[in-house]
C-alpha cells in the first residue's frame, strides 16, 4: 500500500491572524483546504493511505477530514503532544505507517501548491535506489529557501539553509518541502525530541554517504507561507494556473448562497465564500473572502483576505491587508500594504476620503 506522510503541524505564524484559530493547512484555497488540495493529488498519484503529522490545533483535523473515506484515502492521525519539527514530526509519524523497510514513503509539507508529478518522483526514486528523492525547484531569488546543489546526475552535493551572503547562493535549486524517504531511513531519525529534516536530517545523512536525489521540476510551485503567496496561490487555483483537476478555470469562484450585487466587480481570481454578501459598486479583486464576510456598497478589496464573518464597511478601502474573522472595518477606512487587523477588532467609520488608485 502506498503511503504518504503530510506535516501540518506548524503554528503558521507568519499567516496570523488567520491561524490564530485554523491552522495553515486548513485555511481554504480557492473554497478548499490546502491538505485537501494536496489529499486529492496524492491520491491520484496512488497514494492510499495518509499519515497526518499535527501539532497545533491537531482537533481540527480530525473533525474535518476524518478517516480520509470521503477523500477515498485513509487517513492516520500521529499527534505530537509538543511540536517535534519537521524531522522530529516525520519520525513520530512513522509508527502508524504499514509500509515495510524498503518501501518509499512521501513525505508532503502541508502549505505547498505543486503540479510536480508525484509517481514520477517515486519512480526516480526507486530507480535511484536513494536513501532519500527531493524534489528541486528553481526560483529567482532563493534567499527565503533552503539551497540544494546537485551534481550532473542528480546527487545532492549540500545543503544550505537560507543563504546570507552571495558567496552561498551556489545555486537556484531550492528544496521545495515534497521527498520520498525509503521508509528504513525515517526509522534512523532519532525519536522524541525537535528536530529539523532540512537543518540536520539531510545534512547528517550526507555527511554518513548515504544517497540523496533531487529531481528538478518545473511545474507550478508556491509556498503559501506568507499572506501575499496565500492569496496569489489561491487566485492562481480559480484562474487555473495552479493545477487543480476538475477545475474550469474563471475569473472568480461565487460559493454557494453568496450574493453579489449585479454592478459589483469580482474577479482576478477572487473566492467569494458561502453566504457572503457584495453590495453595489463594490470592488473585490485577487482577494480571498472567508465564510459570511460582508463587504458593503463601493468598498474595494484588492489582494487581500478577509476572515469569515467579517465587515467590510460601504466606501472601505484594502489592499494588500489579512483581516481576522468576525473584524469590522468601518466606512472610509483606507488600509494598504500589509496591514494585518486582529479577529473581532472593530475600527469606527472614518469621515475621511480615501483616494482610489489601488
Ligand atoms: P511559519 O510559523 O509561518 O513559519 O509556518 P509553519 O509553522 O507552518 O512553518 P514552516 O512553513 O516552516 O513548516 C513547513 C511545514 O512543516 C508546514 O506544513 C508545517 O505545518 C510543518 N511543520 C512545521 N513544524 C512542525 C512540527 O513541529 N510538527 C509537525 N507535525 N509539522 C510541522
Amino acid at each position: 500500500m502506498r503511503e504518504a506522510i503530510l506535516l501540518v503541524g506548524g503554528q503558521g505564524t507568519r499567516l496570523r491572524p488567520l491561524t490564530l484559530g485554523t491552522p495553515k493547512p486548513m485555511l481554504p484555497v480557492a473554497g478548499v483546504p490546502v491538505t485537501v488540495h494536496q489529499i486529492e493529488r496524492a491520491r491520484a498519484a496512488g497514494v492510499e493511505r495518509i499519515v497526518l503529522g499535527t501539532s497545533y490545533r491537531a482537533d481540527v483535523f480530525a473533525e474535518q477530514l476524518g478517516d480520509g473515506s470521503h477523500l477515498g484515502v485513509e487517513i492516520a492521525y500521529a499527534v505530537e503532544d509538543e511540536p517535534l519539527g519537521t524531522g522530529g514530526a516525520i519520525r513520530h509519524a512513522a509508527a502508524h505507517l504499514v509500509s515495510g523497510p524498503g518501501d518509499p514513503v512521501m513525505v508532503l509539507n502541508g502549505d505547498v501548491l505543486t503540479g510536480v508529478d508525484y509517481a514520477s518522483l517515486i519512480e526516480a526514486h526507486v530507480v535511484a535506489d536513494a536513501a532519500v528523492t527531493l524534489h528541486l525547484v528553481r526560483v529567482s531569488d532563493p534567499t527565503a529557501y533552503g539551497l540544494v546543489p546537485t551534481d550532473a546526475h542528480g546527487r545532492v552535493l549540500a545543503f544550505h539553509e537560507k543563504p546570507t551572503t552571495p558567496e552561498e547562493i551556489v545555486t537556484d535549486q531550492i528544496n521545495a518541502g515534497c521527498y520520498v524517504f525509503r521508509r528504513s531511513v525515517i526509522d534512523t531519525i532519532p525519536a522524541g525530541r525537535p528536530i529539523s529534516v532540512e537543518r540536520q536530517t539531510f545534512p547528517q545523512l550526507l555527511a554518513e554517504g548515504e544517497l540523496l536525489q533531487g529531481v528538478v521540476d518545473d511545474s507550478y510551485w508556491l509556498d503559501l507561507g506568507t499572506p501575499w503567496d496565500f492569496v496569489r496561490g489561491s487566485a492562481d487555483l480559480v484562474l487555473g494556473v495552479a493545477p487543480w483537476p476538475g477545475h474550469v478555470p474563471t475569473p472568480a469562484l461565487i460559493l454557494e448562497g453568496a450574493q453579489v450585487d449585479v454592478s459589483a466587480e469580482v474577479g482576478g481570481g477572487s473566492t467569494v465564500g458561502t453566504g457572503c454578501r457584495v453590495g453595489a459598486g463594490a470592488v473585490v479583486r485577487g482577494s480571498v473572502l472567508m465564510d459570511g464576510v460582508s463587504v458593503g456598497a463601493d468598498a474595494v478589496v484588492a489582494d487581500s483576505v478577509i476572515g469569515a464573518g467579517a465587515q467590510i464597511a460601504s466606501g472601505a478601502f484594502l489592499s494588500e491587508c489579512v483581516i481576522g474573522d468576525g473584524a469590522s472595518i468601518g466606512a472610509g477606512n483606507e488600509l494598504r500594504g500589509g496591514a494585518r487587523v486582529w479577529p473581532g477588532v472593530n475600527l469606527p467609520a472614518t469621515a475621511v476620503r480615501f483616494s482610489t488608485d489601488a
